[in-house]
């Protein structure tokens, strides 16, 4: 009899597709299969992220319940970034958990499962020509890493701290594997990457033929049957005129991008290390809108970063003003180990950081609003990628905009014109035409 896995992700896109990875690995080799029942589980893993505190701290009483629940004899594993930075204290801290492995060791999972208290951290593990086992979560639409690690310095982020320096896969590789997601039905492909179009700075010691990010969408666009191409998260320092032209003209791209602004303060910028200003940002952005009809820009803002006045934040307002984004991850700002923001004086209090979250929230969801009530009426080309309750189908726009439909399974896998004729604040509610 297989034994049965129950994983639980938290955090990015990227911790997603680790996630994905580490099914396939302990399918293949160890002859797992997953579970959706935490009590039936044999092997309990919990991806971690630690971009925030939260989550962190969450880890540890979720272990607990784990361990409550668990049957006998099932093990605990924690995996991904909060592994990769506490490595091994989480095993101090909780005795019951069986294996650590940090968020670049995901190749190593079938060496660390059977082992008690392994524990595999190294943010210098080089995965890029790792040929990882297949598995996806969903065959209409699949999650392609680009490259591992990040090399910049924003002050406040652990993620250089927990998946290491950059690493680009060698774009035959990529290319391989979107033609394989393809071929099992997927017509729509997102890239990732921590900032996906510093692609091609460094690559596996002795892989040639390097390639730029603008090259390889030329690239990955070749592939037939494919439709709609997808990547995030991009930089927005990294956003030259050459990438936003092939982002324009290349058809296969899909019209929505991410551009993480964190502060519309130019000083707030500087003390955050993103190497960019206000005006770039929004020179960016003008230039989005102009050379893509239609696109959808989502955004991630940080408030209360330390020294952040209220000046600063008014610039923050201002720049939600002027890009009205179709969606906005915003977060109060969060102190993490081994960053030089941590350190900085001038930490904004909790209550100041607070309100001004409420009020970008606020006034985000106005604009949310009118920009999704304006879709009403309109023919959309709709991919449908999976089944919710009450007999809906749920797909996607081009610009990415979650569309709901009466339908069953013979929607999935097809691109299909929606009208659409309520939205919600999140969602458009259609029917085929
Ligand atoms: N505090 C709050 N938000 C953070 N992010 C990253 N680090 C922190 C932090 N220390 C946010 C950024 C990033 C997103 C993934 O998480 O906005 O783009
Ligand atoms: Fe969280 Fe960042 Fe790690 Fe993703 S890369 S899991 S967002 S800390």
């Amino acid at each position: 009899m297989r034994k049965k896995l129950y994983i639980e992700t938290l955090g990015c896109a990227m911790n997603v597709r680790d996630s994905e990875h580490i099914v396939a690995e302990l399918r293949e080799r160890e002859s797992y299969e997953l579970t959706e029942s935490l009590e039936e589980a044999d092997l309990i893993i919990i991806n971690t992220c630690s971009v925030r505190e939260k989550p962190v701290a969450k880890l540890f009483s979720e272990i607990g319940v784990f361990q409550k629940k668990r049957k006998e004899g099932a093990r605990i594993g924690v995996t991904g970034c909060t592994a990769s930075h506490l490595g091994e204290e989480i095993i101090k801290r909780a005795p019951a958990v069986d294996f650590v492995l940090g968020a670049r060791n995901v190749s190593k999972i079938s060496s660390v499962v059977n082992r008690r208290h392994a524990v595999e951290i190294a943010t210098d593990h080089d995965e890029t020509l790792y040929d990882f086992s297949e598995y996806r979560s969903n065959p209409y639409k699949a999650l392609i890493n680009i490259s591992i690690g990040c090399d910049k310095r924003c002050t406040f982020c652990i993620v250089p701290v927990t998946r290491g320096e950059e690493l680009s896969i060698p774009s035959e590789i990529i290319v391989a594997e979107v033609r394989r997601a393809v071929a099992s039905g997927a017509k729509e492909v997102t890239l990732l990457g921590q900032n996906v179009n510093n692609y091609g700075r460094r690559f596996s010691s002795g892989v040639s033929g390097a390639k730029n990010f603008t090259e390889l969408l030329r690239e990955v666009s070749k592939v037939e049957g494919l439709y709609r191409i997808r990547f995030t998260s991009p930089h927005p320092l990294h956003m030259d005129d050459e990438f936003l032209e092939e982002f324009a003209k290349n058809p296969k791209i899909a019209p929505q991008i991410h551009v993480p602004l964190q502060s519309g303060s130019s000083r707030i910028l500087k003390r955050m290390k993103r190497g960019y200003s206000k005006e770039w940002f929004l020179d960016r952005c003008e230039k989005i809108r102009k050379m893509v009809p239609g696109v959808s820009i989502s955004t991630d803002i940080i408030v209360g970063f330390p020294g952040e006045s209220e000046e600063d934040f008014e610039e923050t307002m201002d720049v939600l003003e002027r890009v009205r984004f179709d969606q906005l991850f915003s977060f109060k700002y969060s102190p993490r180990p081994h960053t030089a923001a941590a350190q900085y004086e001038e930490q904004v209090d909790s209550q100041t950081a607070s309100a001004r979250l409420s009020r970008l929230q606020a006034r985000h969801r106005e604009i949310q609003e009118e920009l999704m009530k304006s879709r009403a009426g309109a023919v959309e080309e709709v991919y449908f990628e999976e089944l919710r309750s009450g007999g809906k189908a749920a797909g996607r726009t081009a610009d990415g905009k979650l569309v709901l439909v009466e339908g069953s399974e013979e929607l999935l896998g097809t691109l299909r014109d929606v009208e659409i004729e309520r939205a919600t604040l999140t969602t458009l509610l259609g029917r085929i035409v």
